[in-house]
This record gives C-alpha cells, sequence and structure tokens, in this order.
C-alpha cells in the first residue's frame, strides 16, 4: 500500500492535568498538534499535528485504554491505575513516561481512625472507580470488598453515608483533607505510561517503533526510563 492511502496513527491523550505533563513529551517527541487543540472551548476532539501520518485524539483517561484496546488508536498515554483495572491483552505499555505521578489508596473519615483496625476486618464496603483493583486488594488479606462504583467525587461517599470508605487517586492529598478524609493504605503507586496497540504494532512496525523510539529518546535526554522486559 502506498503510504498516500495508508490510514493515520491515532495517538490517545488524557484530558484533564496529565495532559500538561504529556505535552511537552508530545512536542519533544516531534509531534505538534494543530492550535485548536489548545482551545480549551472548542468542541473538537480529534487533531491533526504537523506530521500528516498522525493525529491526536483527546479523551478521559479510561477511555483511552478503551480506544487503544480495540484498535481504535493505535497508541496512547494510560495510567497504570487504568491498566491495573482493566488488565486488556491487547494493550502493551513499553515506556514509564515518569509523568501523572500519584498513588491509589484507601482513605477513611478522620474520626474513625483512631478506633479502625484494618486487620479485624473481612468485609469492607468501598466506594471506588476502580472495583477490580479494590476487590484484587482486598482478596489478598481476605478480605471480602463489596465495591460501590461511582465515576467520580468518590471523597462526598463518606460525607453522605453511602460507605465509609474509599478507595481512589490521592496526589496532593488537598481534596481528601477538604472532605475530612485520611488516607489509610497505599494500594499502588501511579504514573503513565506509554501504550500501544499489540495489532497495531505488529502490522506497522516501523511507524510504530520510530515513534517507540521518539519518545524513549525524549525521555532519556530528561530522565532514566523504566523499560518493560
Ligand atoms: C482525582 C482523584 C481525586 C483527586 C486527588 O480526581 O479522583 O479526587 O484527583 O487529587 P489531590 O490529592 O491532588 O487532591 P480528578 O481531579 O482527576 O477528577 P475526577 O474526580 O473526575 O477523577
Amino acid at each position: 500500500m502506498s503510504s498516500k492511502c495508508k490510514k493515520k496513527l491515532v495517538l490517545a491523550l488524557p484530558k484533564g492535568r496529565i495532559l500538561d505533563e504529556v505535552m511537552p513529551l508530545v512536542r519533544a517527541a516531534g509531534i505538534e498538534p494543530e492550535p485548536n487543540f489548545y482551545d480549551d472551548g472548542a468542541r473538537q476532539l480529534r487533531f491533526t499535528t504537523n506530521r500528516l501520518d498522525l493525529d491526536i485524539v483527546r479523551v478521559r483517561s479510561f477511555d483511552v485504554a478503551t480506544f487503544v484496546a480495540f484498535g481504535a488508536a493505535d497508541l496512547g498515554v494510560v495510567g497504570a491505575d487504568v491498566l491495573m483495572e482493566f488488565d486488556y491483552a491487547e494493550i502493551y505499555a513499553p515506556i514509564d513516561l515518569g509523568v501523572g505521578y500519584c498513588r491509589l489508596a484507601v482513605a477513611e473519615p478522620e474520626e474513625m481512625v483512631g478506633s479502625d483496625d484494618p486487620g479485624t476486618w473481612s468485609h469492607v464496603r468501598v466506594a471506588t472507580k476502580y472495583p477490580e483493583i479494590t476487590r484484587r486488594h482486598f482478596a489478598q488479606r481476605g478480605v471480602q470488598a463489596e465495591c460501590i462504583k461511582l465515576s467520580g467525587a468518590m471523597e462526598l461517599a463518606p460525607n453522605l453515608g453511602l460507605c465509609r470508605r474509599i478507595v481512589d487517586l490521592v496526589s496532593s492529598g488537598d481534596t481528601l483533607r477538604a472532605n475530612g478524609l485520611v488516607e489509610i493504605e497505599q494500594i499502588a503507586e501511579i504514573t503513565s505510561s506509554l501504550a500501544v496497540n499489540r495489532s497495531a504494532w505488529k502490522t506497522r512496525p516501523e511507524e510504530i517503533g520510530q515513534l517507540i523510539e521518539d519518545f524513549r529518546k525524549v525521555l532519556a535526554k530528561t530522565k532514566p526510563t523504566k523499560e518493560v522486559a
């Protein structure tokens, strides 16, 4: 097939705060999106770049993984939280980009901390957008986790009596503090990786391999990368 009729590669990026950390890496890798990309008010979701063979889409962080897993996007930037929750076989995440650092943690109301002993729990009810990770985490020590799935604002759940504990991402800790919650257990440290659809990599090894290499070089200039064997 000539390069003229080849389908464009699609790079999926997460909306929100990680985007600000990712964009310097994307630009340093030689990818510059069209100006509209930087217009927060724009309703456009797919953007051309200075590279004729590559477009960028901007979606929610969980959806980056879905687009990549199903091959709708060839590459994406995905958090370890999302990779752990869905464990998609079709996604390969060869480079930890070292951005979006935070932790996945269990939290509960401040006033419970003194009297609560997690070692005695046999059952726990938790509000979270990570039911799989949460169940696995508690199952490891024989605790049955009943998960109430929320998509955001988890910190409200204890306050409104939905449940007493939450599992959520913690970065600065400001959201927990502002809602009277305290982190009591860390489940995992989280960063975002460059993720690739395995089939796309097999069918277009040179183009995707080159993109991976470009990101690798950018990271080598800034900090040591964590390679996946
Ligand atoms: C995340 C997370 C917490 C908050 C933690 O939410 O779910 O609510 O950030 O950050 P902090 O420790 O710095 O306060 P986000 O703002 O990404 O929005 P979301 O609720 O839509 O996931």
